[in-house]
């Protein structure tokens, strides 16, 4: 029996047409002799649609409701009824990312792929996965957290102090460097932290470390595996790894997989990027993202639950130079979510019988 698998695709997200990219990507590869791929597209505004096929047209697609029964979950279009096996979200960033649709389909009793409600939450937001991270022993850039109450008290000079020039400053809760500064002077300092609060209530402001990207990737649960770590060089035209370099300019990073480091090195980044998948309660695949700085040291900078799987995207290919095809890694990612589920089951849910009523 081949098992329907729902791909959840689109969402109210900056990162939106990205995860169309990923998801058309996860349609193509995913294995149709093992699975019946279902796509599922959420529109900008939040409307669920049917759609034969992953596409940027979501709203052509059926609309689709929620039948609110977790003892037998399905999805109603207007002319049929989809009750999946399993459900890969394949969101990035806000609602998809977060928690949220994770929150969704755990009280709706559908099994998933990725990471559940609190590590995805936890790993969205940048203030709670630093202080995690922090806690755990985890080597993190020194940082400073500041709520949308106290902004007036955000003072230039004092942070200077505290971090050094130049600083990072970001929105807690985004990605795709959306919300993020590199501040060298007073004049841009404003501006930064004006922009990182329009996304956010809280606002992050990190010791700026120099040196060298490296990702990550992490596959499976007990025990969860490294990938070797990849690498992105960055255009020496960008300060970072901002929004253009991610997604507009395609000439602006060269990506090396494996990245060339020291064997030393290379296990220092498998293992924290492993504990770091641990403490944040990570499940079935993430991807770590770290720095080396100049001195030797690594820093892990954020986990990001549901990585990218477009055609320039580091976690596909770390695995594929592990020897791991993108259409086995799709059905391993899905086994893995099937497994932790059928363990889940064990744990009693039951708590009102408990109690006469
Ligand atoms: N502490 C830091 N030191 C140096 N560069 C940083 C630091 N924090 C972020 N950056 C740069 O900004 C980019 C985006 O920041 P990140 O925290 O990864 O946010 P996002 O979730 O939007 O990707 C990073 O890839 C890196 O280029
Ligand atoms: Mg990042």
């Amino acid at each position: 029996m081949r098992k329907t698998v729902a791909i959840l695709y689109g969402g109210r997200s900056v990162e939106h047409g990205v995860s169309i990219n990923s998801a058309r990507n996860i349609f193509q590869y995913i294995n149709r002799k093992k699975f019946n791929p279902v796509a599922i597209g959420i529109s900008e505004k939040g409307e669920w649609y049917q759609t034969k096929e992953v596409t940027a047209d979501i709203e052509k697609g059926e609309p689709l409701s929620l039948i609110l029964n977790a003892a037998a979950p399905s999805f109603k279009a207007k002319t049929k009824k989809i009750v999946p096996d399993i459900i890969f979200p394949v969101l990035h960033g806000t609602d998809g990312e977060d928690g949220s649709v994770q929150g969704l389909l755990q009280a709706m009793n559908l099994p998933m792929v990725g990471t559940g409600v609190a590590g995805s939450a936890m790993s969205m937001n940048k203030l709670v996965a630093k202080k995690m991270l922090k806690l755990a022993g985890i080597p993190v850039a020194d940082f400073l957290a500041f709520s949308f109450e106290e902004q007036s008290s955000i003072r230039f000079d004092i942070i200077k102090k505290k971090l050094g020039l130049p600083f990072m400053v970001k929105s807690a809760n985004l990605g795709s460097s959306v919300g993020v500064s590199k501040v060298k002077s007073e004049k841009d300092f404003k501006k930064a932290i004006q922009e990182a609060f329009r996304y956010d209530d809280s606002v992050l402001i990190e010791k700026y470390i120099q040196g060298r990207e490296i990702e990550c990737a992490i596959l499976g649960n007990d025990p969860p595996e490294a990938s070797l770590p990849g690498e992105i060089v960055i255009s020496k035209k960008y300060e970072f790894y901002s929004f253009d370099a991610k997604y507009v300019d395609g000439e602006a990073v060269q990506i090396k997989v494996p990245a060339l480091l020291e064997k030393r090195v290379t296990e220092k980044i498998r293992t924290l990027s492993v504990q770091a998948y641990r403490t944040l309660m990570c499940a079935d695949f993430a991807r770590v993202d770290l720095f080396l700085s100049h001195e030797g040291r690594v820093f892990v900078n954020e986990i990001n639950t549901i990585p990218g799987f477009t055609n320039s995207s580091m976690f596909p290919m770390m695995w594929q130079e592990r020897g791991i095809s993108f259409s086995d890694l799709i059905t391993k990612l899905i086994d893995l979510a099937d497994q932790r589920y059928k363990k889940s089951q064990r744990i009693n849910r039951g708590y009102s019988s408990l109690l006469k009523y």
